[in-house]
């Protein structure tokens, strides 16, 4: 009997009372392996990436992974196969996507802080688009892009004030947040970098936050944009791509998010409806595309009763899995072998030192010392947020597709973290 343990999302489930990711059984890769282990599934994120290509279904648009999700080489080669472009915020980002095969021309770069030395470097290798967010950078990229003698393309980033109703760490298009041009100024930026001798405007942008559940900040900032698109045009600069940024959220805990076609069915009838249906199209989806694609695998090291609360303490740790920590994140816990019997309720935390070092609050499990537990819907923002705290190796990673598991990342060994580290003399 095979038992799905997100709707809807046949990878990651229990077959024979034992989890699977697709074909493959999590527990006998935790022992070969090692644990803590992130384990991914290709096809999960064939899948979501699919949902988004019928969305946009005979219409001209480039899917851009906000590659952020999760920079892994082998995680972005299954996109760059696919066909997809990537949206990076750094020159490192930059040489990842390069190392795995992605083209050039599908690359954009956001950010509110790029350097020159990254500008210059984007600008050789030909990107498609710099997503710019202030008046000062359209400046200073202008002057790199001459000096190497070439024009830069750009986009502007606007801030389409609008509340995402997310975690205020991840949201990003409100009049206070750091991102963006500010929606009045538009017009006379776009002027601006009209005039410079170093660009070539080619779109607008917006990214409104991330792990959005619902379709109207969408639409509101879909309206919004598309009122500045009529006005930058009508100021004389065209504009030839609208980039709609990323955001879509997952079901971490019972939130039902719009399927990316449903909500781009309703988008698109929007941009219709107003005339710009014809426009190519760009998006920067990160979470979306891998976030429920993968989990993390660890092992119970102790259990801890308590007088008020029960500890299971596991190996994997908020350097790990920092989404707990930073924005009081519910990821789910389920056990890799489940047991019959009562359940148990625990706190389950890592071993680093803080108190803040939590996976689950309140977590009903049967479990004994040396089970395996899996954390799911960690594909996004974990391993591509862990750290070395506490000189905690990052775990490593396994790539699986149909029966196969692939090892695309090995742990990290002490030597590795203290490799560019110099004694004192
Ligand atoms: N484009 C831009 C300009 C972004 O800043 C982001 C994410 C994305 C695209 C992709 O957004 P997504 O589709 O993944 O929501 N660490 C946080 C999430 C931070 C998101 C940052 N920007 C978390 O773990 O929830």
């Amino acid at each position: 009997m095979t038992t799905p343990l997100l709707p809807g999302h046949p990878f990651v489930a229990y077959h024979n009372q034992q989890l699977h990711i697709e074909n493959v059984a999590v527990q006998a890769l935790a022992q070969t392996h090692g644990t803590p282990l992130f384990v991914y599934s290709k096809a999960s994120m064939l899948h979501a990436l699919a949902a988004y290509q019928r969305g946009f279904a005979g219409r001209n648009a480039l899917i851009c992974y906000g590659m952020k999700a999760n920079s892994s080489l082998a995680v972005i080669q299954v996109f760059a196969r696919a066909g997809c472009g990537f949206d990076i915020v750094s020159g490192g980002e930059l040489e990842r996507v390069l190392a795995a095969g992605a083209v050039p021309e599908k690359i954009i770069f956001s950010g509110v802080g790029k350097t020159r030395a990254e500008m210059r470097r984007a600008l050789q290798v030909g990107i498609a688009c710099f997503n710019v967010e202030s008046e000062a950078e359209l400046q200073v990229l202008s002057e790199v892009a001459l000096s190497v003698g070439t024009t830069a393309p750009v986009s502007i980033r606007v801030n389409p004030n609008v509340d995402p109703k997310t975690h205020p760490y991840i949201s990003t298009g409100l009049k206070g947040n750091k991102f963006g041009i500010a929606h009045e100024r538009t017009v006379p930026v776009y002027l601006h970098a009209a005039s410079l001798p170093g660009l070539k405007v080619v779109g607008i942008d917006c990214h409104i936050g991330s792990q959005i559940t619902t379709v109207e900040p969408y639409l509101d900032a879909m309206d919004r944009v598309l009122d500045l698109v009529q006005a930058v045009e009508a100021a004389g600069v065209p504009i030839h791509h609208i980039d709609f940024g990323g955001g879509l959220g997952i079901n971490y805990a019972g939130d039902t998010p719009p399927a990316a076609d449903d909500l781009w069915k309703q988008l698109l009838a929007k941009l219709d409806a107003r005339g710009y249906g014809g426009k190519q199209l760009m998006i920067e989806p990160g979470r979306s595309l891998v976030g429920n694609a993968g989990i993390c695998v660890s092992e119970v090291l102790y259990l801890k009763p308590g007088e008020q609360k029960n500890f299971c303490i596991v190996d994997a740790a908020m350097n790990d899995l920092p989404r707990p920590a930073m924005y009081q994140a519910h990821h789910g816990i389920v056990p890799v072998v489940p047991r019959e019997g009562a359940a148990t309720t625990y706190q389950v935390v890592g071993p680093v030192c803080e108190s803040g070092d939590w996976i689950g609050h309140d977590r009903d499990l049967h479990l004994q010392q040396g089970d395996f537990v899996a954390v799911l819907s960690a594909g996004a923002y974990c391993m591509s947020m862990a750290s070395n705290y506490n000189t905690r190796g990052r775990a490593a990673e396994l790539l699986v597709d149909g029966h196969s598991a692939q090892l695309i990342r090995q742990r990290e060994t002490v030597a590795d973290q203290m490799r560019h580290e110099l004694l004192l003399k």
